[in-house]
């Protein structure tokens, strides 16, 4: 009677497992990407006309310079089911508002401490500069983001 118990316990112990890992081997994560209007935003469009084969994992929120993304809007993207954030922003000097890549930038830093507390991993908040002709390196960044959240699992 025990011995068959524990021979069930243990079935339903595997089936868990295999559950699991067929998860994580399933598992899609969902990407918020915060683009600059002026250059990102044109890299990544660029990246999809030229029909180079990349994952669609990222829903794409467009704003005109990367210094209008307030921490609060990576909150609340993470609030609502997001596993990974990336902000991309024109290059350092490219900034069509002259200086909006550069407190984007010390705002990302500070975001860092601030998802930490919550438990959150630096790996599902990346910041980088992408151009209006950087389309492979807009489509290098997504590929890795959803890599590496990939192997980070989901967030909730
Ligand atoms: S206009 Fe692109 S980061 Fe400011």
């Amino acid at each position: 009677m025990i011995k068959g118990g524990r021979q069930k316990a243990e079935g339903r112990g595997k089936k868990l497992t295999q559950n699991s890992k067929l998860k994580t081997q399933i598992f899609e994560p969902k990407i918020v990407g915060f683009l600059c209007n002026w250059c990102s935003y044109a890299g990544a469009d660029k990246a999809g006309t030229s029909q180079v084969h990349y994952p669609p994992n990222v829903n794409v929120i467009k704003v005109m310079c990367s210094g209008r993304i307030d921490p609060q809007f990576v909150m609340k993207a993470f609030e609502r089911g997001a596993d990974g954030v990336i902000i991309l922003a024109c290059h350092p000097g490219d900034c069509h508002y002259k200086e909006g890549n550069y407190r984007a930038l010390q705002r990302y830093r500070m975001l860092l401490r601030l998802l930490r507390q919550f438990g959150i991993e630096d790996e599902r908040c990346r910041f980088d500069y992408v151009s209006a002709g950087e389309s492979d390196k807009f489509i290098k960044i997504v590929t890795e983001m959803v890599k590496t959240v990939k192997g980070l699992g989901p967030l909730m």
